[in-house]
């Protein structure tokens, strides 16, 4: 774009609609707002799109169980999910649907241009149908024993006892997983996309710079040279979902319309403002797309998705940022041990009125641009808080502004400050900022820690207290302003990450602070009455989590 602003369109992958929000999409969530925070910023064009993600047969059978209609159980599940992320400041310029119609017509449009580029094939298929449910059924709504270690009740596609993966057909003693009658095999026809013609787009794809982080590549370069198999886009009915043109019974599998939520919210948005969908998805940019998703979902994301695109003629993602998953305390997270946190329960059970931006920086301090697990551990949240919030930034902040409040009349002193700590800020500030751009908010987070270090340093070494025993206001003055401009340099690179925490900054300073902010002087400023940046984090807040 122009002025070297950049025009970015970024996503978190759409929450299922039959599902809370839990401490994992949290991170996910926290890590693609750091992001869009961070642009919007440095003045960029950024827009941030999510939705639900709302067909498919669980849902379905979801809202038979509890007697609702499926629109009655997604539009419950999108109001919970809006507020849940609300708590946490994701900061969505759309929280949308794919159940719309802007949905339905990409989907469509998609559709038809698999078709035309020759892409689309059909096959009979076997599968288990079920009598009394009058329905065929899904792998995972087919329950049996493991036909390679005998473990009863397992799914069928894959023993969650001896790691086997078959197909349902493989299954010993089969039964629908609704009723628990035993099913029929029952043929019917289905749509296939043939990715394998389109091998070598793939394979150019995955090696764009910047699309995938090396570990990744190398990953999904293995499925693309061991053959890409014939997807299945079909479901047939009865399926909660949009019917395929031109077809008796059959629905678009929920995976299809998934990913073009992401169009679809986009073109909502637009609609709504009267701006161009194509300025964000236009092949060939200026925008990039830039998808944030866990490593469960890479093989839609990396292969099925821009092959759709593609075909329709829409800009494929510039980059596809692969997080790891989150464990508590070491371990998956599980309902029965209590430690499968939903987000409202982590805001309600952490007695601390910071929780949820501890959370944020929390998360923050551990993300890195690679997909390993990561931990949330009570010890540690605490440790990382207190480290960097409280200790390091909180004590420079609350030591300068108190000085500014006492000797100072209440204003940032009027002088120059301190050029070797300028210039040492000048230098983070382009280390962070890389860093930003990379996903690496923990060297972030290290960095912002190590200039808070040098501030700290700096107040005792010069000892203000002193100058002002003696009447050197000049001095004090000197360290004062210095002091106060380094936190604040502190708050620009952190507010993508606590924005609260820098929002009451900025009403204390009456600034508004943008990325170029981090080298511009407060000096003669009035700063209102001085309340810490944050309250320590104890034991005791986190005692009910689990
Ligand atoms: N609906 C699909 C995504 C469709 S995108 C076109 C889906 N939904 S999900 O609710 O299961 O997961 C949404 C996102 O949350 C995914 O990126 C998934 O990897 C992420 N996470 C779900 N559990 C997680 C953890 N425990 N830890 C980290 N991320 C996790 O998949
Ligand atoms: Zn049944």
């Amino acid at each position: 774009m122009n002025n070297g602003k950049r025009r970015i369109l970024v996503t978190s992958a759409l929450p299922y609609a039959n599902g809370d929000i839990h401490l994992g999409h949290l991170l996910e969530a926290v890590q693609t707002d750091i992001y869009v925070r961070y642009h919007r910023l440095r003045g960029d064009d950024v827009l941030y799109v999510c939705a639900d993600d709302t067909h498919g047969t669980p849902i379905e059978i979801s809202a038979l169980r509890q007697g609702i209609t499926p629109e009655e159980l997604i539009d419950k599940a999108r109001k919970s999910h809006v507020s849940d992320y609300a708590v946490y400041d994701i900061s969505f310029d759309i929280y949308y649907t794919t159940n719309s119609e802007e949905n339905r017509h990409y989907a469509e449009q998609i559709y038809e241009s698999l078709r035309r580029n020759g892409l689309v094939t059909e096959k009979e298929i076997d599968q288990y149908y079920c009598e009394h449910d009058k329905r065929f059924l899904p792998d995972r709504f087919i329950v049996g024993t493991c036909p390679r270690c005998g473990a009863q009740k397992q799914y069928g596609d894959v023993c969650e006892v001896c790691g086997a993966t078959y197909e349902p057909t493989d299954i010993v003693d089969p039964a629908c997983g609704i009723c628990g009658q035993a099913p029929q095999l029952r043929s019917s026809a289905h749509i296939y996309v043939q990715l394998s013609k389109r091998q070598e787009f793939l394979r150019e794809f995955i090696n764009r710079p910047g699309v995938l982080q090396p570990d990744m590549r190398n990953f999904v370069g293995t499925w693309i040279e061991e053959g890409l198999k014939e997807w299945c886009i079909s479901r047939d009915g009865p399926y909660f979902g949009f019917k395929i043109p031109d077809t008796e019974n059959k629905f678009f599998y929920v995976w299809m319309d998934a990913p073009i939520g992401y169009l679809s919210s986009t073109a909502r948005y637009c609609a709504e403002r009267g701006l161009d969908v194509m300025d964000y998805w236009k092949k060939g940019g200026p925008s990039e797309v830039v998808h944030f998703i866990g490593k469960d979902i890479v093989y839609f994301h990396a292969l099925f998705w821009p092959v759709m695109l593609d075909s329709a003629g829409f800009a494929v993602p510039a980059s596809l940022r692969v997080h790891g998953f989150l464990n508590v305390e070491g371990e998956k997270m599980s309902k029965s041990r209590g430690t499968f946190i939903l987000a409202r329960e982590y805001a309600e059970k952490v007695s601390h009125p910071q929780a949820a931006e501890f959370l944020r920086f929390y998360y923050g301090s551990k993300l890195s641009p690679n997909s390993t697990d990561l931990d949330f551990s009570r010890d540690e949240i605490m440790t990382r808080v207190n480290t960097a919030l409280i200790n390091n930034i909180g004590n420079l902040h609350n030591r300068s502004t108190v000085f500014c409040e006492r000797y100072f009349d209440g204003r940032v002193p009027q002088a120059a400050w301190d050029a070797s700590i300028a210039a040492l800020v000048e230098a983070a500030a382009a280390d962070i900022a890389a860093h930003y751009e990379s996903g690496d908010f923990k060297l972030v987070t290290e960095r912002i820690q190590t200039l808070g270090s040098v501030g700290n340093k700096y107040f005792q070494d010069t000892k203000p207290w002193e100058s002002v025993k003696k009447g050197d206001m000049e001095a004090a003055a000197v360290v004062i302003v210095t002091c106060v401009n380094l936190i604040k340099a502190l708050m620009v690179f952190l507010k993508p990450i606590t924005p609260k925490m820098c929002a009451a900054f900025e009403k204390q300073t009456g600034a508004e602070l943008t990325w170029e902010d981090y080298k511009f002087s407060l000096s003669g400023q009035k700063i209102s009455q001085v309340d810490k940046l944050a309250l320590p984090l104890e034991a005791e807040h986190l005692q009910g989590l689990f």
